[in-house]
């Protein structure tokens, strides 16, 4: 294998993941445990119970990840880690076992902002420099950032209140969709994206365009998901709907949601395009939007954001899915652009700290 060989590990939420990537960005291994339908049961992330099955299976996932490469822990250069933002309980176990691991091995320590491991995973899989325009929407965050370089970002907007994952989360929940059997293992965002794609009259539902009087690059979601369950107890009462029962019309106000998401993630990424033509923040010719996290797995989104980059002449891009949700593989895919470029090493393992947002 090609030197370095970086091992990441990822514990930010609920997602337990690691990778080693070779110096080349050649992926050796990967394996990755994630808590979802154990928190879909809960009806939401519990942070103790997260942290609880970090701490069950990070030795195994470490192990996991090693065997399948054949490598051992000796063979590994150095060792990349998410230490925010998160969840502090969840990244407080990879950090902790990453530290005693750098002490066993005697490895140098990477920390790992998650965020910059969602915008720069792209960069394994296309040839994307730098600057490039990036939109991370996730369970957690939703932002627009221009990406300069690997330790470089400028903030262009984000989310005032939720994440768009968040409301796609909540609102399936109240929906009931985890009661029908199709949707029941999916997270709240796919199984929205699969109801929707059954829809007959998506625009029965009338939802607003947030912030649509602003023109900075600035996201909210919260004026949505209200709108959203106002027309579901509406329909709740107009069908006399108790207990597990679903409204007949969830088709149609799961696509009118996603529409209305949609639009919203279009219109600020289009604002977000003209602010960068405008300032010559991005070199005119060389246009490029790099979609990430687990929303972005949303094929209806991506395909309108697709056709926003091509009327803007934009080129577009977004990584594997598998890449777009919490995983370990960004983590040792960031390590290693660090490791090459020199940046972020950390050799005193006693100041390393967590932080949450
Ligand atoms: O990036 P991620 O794995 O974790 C966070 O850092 O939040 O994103 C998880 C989020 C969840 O809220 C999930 O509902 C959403 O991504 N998601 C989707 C889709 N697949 C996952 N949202 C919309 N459409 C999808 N196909
Ligand atoms: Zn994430």
């Amino acid at each position: 294998h090609s030197k370095p060989l970086i091992f990441g590990i990822e514990t930010s939420c609920d997602d337990t993941g690691c990778a080693i990537v070779d110096g080349r960005g050649n992926l050796l291994s990967e394996s990755l445990h994630c808590q979802n339908l154990i928190h879909l049961r809960n009806g939401g992330i519990i942070p103790d119970v997260a942290q609880d099955l970090h701490r069950r299976y990070i030795e195994l996932t470490v192990e996991d990840t090693l065997k399948k490469a054949n490598l051992s822990m000796d063979d590994i250069t150095a060792l990349a880690v998410t230490l925010q933002p998160g969840l502090p309980l969840s990244l407080a176990v990879g950090m902790k076992y990453a530290k005693h691991l750098a002490r066993k091995f005697n490895k140098p320590f990477i920390p790992i902002h998650h965020m910059e491991a969602h915008a720069l995973v792209s960069r394994m899989q296309h040839n994307i420099p730098f600057p490039y325009l990036t939109l991370l929407i996730s369970g957690g965050h939703c932002l627009l950032a221009i990406v300069q370089d690997i330790n470089q970002f400028k903030l262009l907007g984000e989310s005032l209140d939720s994440a768009p994952g968040e409301v796609f989360d909540k609102v399936s929940r109240r929906l009931k969709l985890r009661n029908v059997p199709e949707y029941s293992k999916m997270s709240g965002g796919q199984a929205i994206e699969a109801s929707a794609s059954k829809a007959s009259d998506p625009h029965c539902f009338k939802l607003p365009l947030p912030l649509a009087n602003y023109k900075d690059c600035n996201f909210s979601f919260n004026g949505l998901k209200t709108s959203t369950l106002l027309h579901l107890h509406r329909k709740e009462k107009e069908h006399n709907i108790e207990g597990d029962e679903l409204i007949p019309e969830v088709s149609d106000l799961c696509a009118a949601l996603l529409m209305a998401v949609t639009r919203h993630l279009v219109h600020r990424t289009q604002r977000a395009i003209e602010f960068c033509k405008q300032r010559k923040l991005i070199p005119e010719t060389e246009g490029r939007l790099v979609v990430s996290g687990g929303v972005a797995c949303n094929n209806f989104i991506f395909k309108n954001l697709t056709i926003l980059c091509n009327e803007m002449e934009y080129d577009i891009f977004r990584p594997d899915p598998k890449l777009c949700t919490d995983n370990g593989v960004m983590i040792a895919w960031n390590g290693l652009e660090k490791w090459r470029g020199g940046v972020d090493i950390v050799t005193d393992l006693n100041s390393l700290d967590i932080k949450a947002v």
